[in-house]
C-alpha cells in the first residue's frame, strides 16, 4: 500500500477507533450535556454558562431572541466554536470539546443549515447516494458501488422525506421546501443519532411548513433532535419541551404553555 493510502486508512481508524472506544452511552441519562459553557466574542459573552441536557430520542424546541446564542450553541456541540469554559458531551462517555468537526459528525451529531446545500444538476437519488458516498471517506468513495442494502436505504429515506415520486427528478426543479427535506434526506444517510436544525422553515410555504412539522416529528425516537425557531405558530405544533434561550443562558424550559405564559419570557419577547 502506498502511503497515500496508508494515511486514508489510518484516518479512518482513528474515527471508527473513537466511534468504537466511546460508544454513545446513554444509560443514565442524556445523549447530550452541556454544562456551564461559556463563549466569548470580542469579551461580549454569546453564551454564558449555559447548561443543557437533551435526552435520547427527544424533540427539543429551543427558542429565543435574536443573539440569544443559539446558533452559537449549535456551532459549539459541533465543533465550529470551541467554549472558553464549560464541557460538552455526547452521552455519558465521549467528550466534544476533544474532538474535530468531522470526528463529531462521524461520531453521530449533524447539522442542518438553513440554506440548502444540494447539488442542482444531480437527482434526488443521486444527492442521497452522494450523502453516503461522503460518509464513507475518501480511501472508500473511490470505489463506491451500491449495493441493494443501501439503495433500499435511500429509497426509505426518500419515503420519510416524502420525495419517492421525485427520485429521478434534477435537484434544481424542486421547490424551496423540498431542497429543505432532500438534504434533511442526506443527513439522514448518515444515520445520525442527534440532529441539529437551525430555523427550518424560513421561506417556507404554509403547506410546506405543515410537512416539515410531520417530517419533524416523525425523526424523533431513532434520534434525537434539537430545533432552533422563531415561528411561534410552527414551534407550538412541534413542541414537547421547550427552552427559551435569553443572552447566552437558559432562561426557562416547559411546556410551549408554561414557557409562553412565563412572565420573564414575555419580558424578553416584549421588552426587547
Ligand atoms: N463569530 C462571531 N464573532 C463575533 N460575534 C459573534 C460571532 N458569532 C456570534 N456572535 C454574536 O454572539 C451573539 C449570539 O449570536 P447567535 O448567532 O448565537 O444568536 P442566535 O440566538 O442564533 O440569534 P438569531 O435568532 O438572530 O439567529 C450575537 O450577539 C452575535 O452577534
Ligand atoms: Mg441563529
Amino acid at each position: 500500500m502506498n502511503s497515500f493510502a496508508e494515511n486514508l486508512f489510518n484516518e479512518d481508524d482513528k474515527v471508527s477507533s473513537l466511534v468504537v472506544e466511546g460508544k454513545v452511552d446513554t444509560r443514565h441519562g442524556p445523549i447530550l450535556y452541556m454544562e456551564d459553557v461559556s463563549v466569548s466574542f470580542d469579551g461580549f459573552k454569546a453564551l454564558n454558562k449555559l447548561s443543557l441536557f437533551i435526552d435520547a430520542g427527544e424533540l427539543r424546541c429551543m427558542i429565543g431572541p435574536n443573539g440569544a446564542g443559539k446558533t452559537t450553541m449549535m456551532d459549539v456541540i459541533t465543533g465550529k466554536t470551541k467554549p472558553d469554559t464549560g464541557s460538552v458531551f455526547f452521552g455519558q462517555t465521549i467528550d466534544l470539546l476533544k474532538m474535530d468537526e468531522p470526528a463529531i459528525a462521524q461520531a453521530g451529531i449533524c447539522r442542518k443549515f438553513q440554506k440548502p446545500s444540494v447539488f442542482d444538476a444531480l437527482s434526488v437519488f443521486e444527492n442521497l447516494e452522494l450523502a453516503l458516498k461522503t460518509n464513507k471517506g475518501a480511501w472508500n468513495t473511490l470505489f463506491f458501488r451500491l449495493n441493494s442494502e443501501q439503495s433500499d436505504r435511500i429509497g426509505d429515506v426518500m419515503e420519510t422525506v416524502g420525495l419517492s415520486a421525485l427520485a429521478h427528478s434534477r435537484a434544481g426543479i424542486l421547490s424551496h421546501g423540498q431542497k429543505q427535506w432532500l438534504e434533511i434526506g442526506m443527513l439522514l444517510m448518515q444515520e445520525p443519532k442527534v440532529m441539529l436544525v437551525d430555523e427550518p422553515i424560513a421561506g417556507m410555504t404554509h403547506q410546506e411548513i405543515e410537512r416539515t412539522a410531520e417530517l419533524l416529528l416523525s425523526l424523533q425516537g431513532e434520534r434525537s433532535l434539537v430545533v432552533v425557531e422563531h415561528d411561534m405558530e410552527f414551534v407550538r405544533s412541534i413542541a414537547q419541551k421547550v427552552t427559551v434561550l435569553h443572552e447566552g443562558g437558559v432562561l426557562t424550559e416547559g411546556t410551549m404553555d408554561e414557557v409562553q405564559n412565563d412572565p420573564r419570557v414575555i419580558q424578553v419577547y416584549l421588552g426587547g
